[in-house]
């Protein structure tokens, strides 16, 4: 089959596509014919050899999957051939990567795609919808009536919290880096999208909840706790989840006195039955026409380098030249 892999880390460049052995399938595995797959900044980190993590070269890249089941283990009970899955969470503890033709997933990981789903809109709302669902519901507890802060509302991440938020009953205050993103944000569903380039953005979070947020969601990799904990609102939820090597300063004081809690997580952490549950909210809400991938761009699995330089320039380097995610189609 063919594949994006590499045989060591580094930069895009490293990344080769071309032949590899099919999958070889076992018990309770799905073989899927990959219909669709997306880059995450984490596949950017694990190429570059950012993130220490063990790899079996060639290493297939790619975390998320959407496809058709051709073959199944003699163990697998819920899926059968000619079914439409989609999956996240592979291309780590020793589960090979997606980004390749055939993959075998075990079924624990696998949801069905809901009717009238494309591959390529199942896959794009895998890996940042599991976190934003996740963050939302299981972390900050997120609740109606309550008001949700989210930096970055247009990016792979802010786009699911954007849209879930307000499908909890939120009301959402969100930032985006030009015009054609603050309007991309109120198409989404933000209450108030602002242009962090241009506009006051701590005066506009101050006029628009003077009782301050409920719910702090910071994509980027630099916390600033010293601003998010002066916008929170009494009992105050902040979740972070980027930026390992982010060190800020942390103002104990003016957290403490309002009650506020800080909730770090990992998606790759929670396990298959709480990824299980975050995918069942995800298709609930995709199929009662709630919530929307957001797709930048889709290009062919062969141009995977030119994904992971795109990922790594919109990301690590903030060019802005991403606003949403990237799919890849073999
Ligand atoms: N912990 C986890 O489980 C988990 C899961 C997924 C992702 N992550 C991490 O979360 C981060 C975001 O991931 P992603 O996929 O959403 O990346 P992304 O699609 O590249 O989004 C990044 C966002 O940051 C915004 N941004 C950049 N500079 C900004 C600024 N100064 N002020 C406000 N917003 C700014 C961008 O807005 P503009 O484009 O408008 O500039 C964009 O919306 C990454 O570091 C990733 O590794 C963690």
């Amino acid at each position: 089959m063919k594949a994006a892999y590499i045989n060591q880390t580094g930069p895009p460049e490293v990344i080769l596509y071309g032949d590899l052995p099919d999958p070889k399938l076992k018990r309770r595995e799905c073989l899927i014919k990959v219909g669709a797959v997306d880059v995450n900044p984490i596949c950017v980190y694990v190429r570059s050899g950012g993130l220490a993590m063990k790899l079996a070269f060639p290493y297939i890249l790619g975390r998320d999957v959407a496809g058709t089941v051709v073959e199944t283990g003699p163990g697998v009970k819920g899926f059968k051939a000619g079914d439409r899955v989609w999956a996240s969470n592979q291309g780590t503890d020793g589960r090979p990567g997606t980004f390749s033709e055939f993959v075998a997933v075990h079924e624990r990981w696998l949801n069905p795609i809901p009717q009238g789903e494309s591959d390529e809109e199942a896959v794009a709302l895998s890996l940042v919808g599991i976190t934003a669902q996740l963050g939302l519901v299981r972390n900050a507890s997120l609740r109606a009536g309550e008001t949700l802060f989210v930096n970055g509302g247009s990016g792979g991440v802010g786009a699911c919290v954007v849209q879930m938020a307000k499908i909890l009953g939120a009301r959402v205050i969100t930032t985006a880096g030009s015009d054609q993103k603050v309007e991309i944000c109120r198409q989404l569903g933000a209450d108030v999208a602002l242009d962090y380039k241009s506009q006051d953005v701590d005066a506009a979070i101050r006029d628009s909840a003077p009782e301050g947020v409920h719910v702090w969601w910071e994509t980027l990799r630099e916390p600033n706790f010293e601003r998010a904990i002066s916008h929170l609102a009494m009992r105050g939820r902040m979740v972070v989840m980027a930026g390992r090597e982010a060190r800020p300063v942390f103002p104990v004081g003016p957290f403490y006195v309002k009650d506020c809690s800080l909730h770090g997580f990992a998606m790759f952490n929670a396990t298959a039955r709480e990824q299980r549950s975050a995918a069942n909210a995800i298709n609930r809400w995709v199929s009662e026409g709630k919530l929307k991938a957001r797709i930048d761009r889709v290009l062919p699995l062969s141009q995977a380098a030119e994904a992971h330089r795109l990922q790594e320039d919109s990301t690590l380097n903030k060019s802005g030249v991403l606003a949403g995610k990237i799919v890849l189609k073999p």
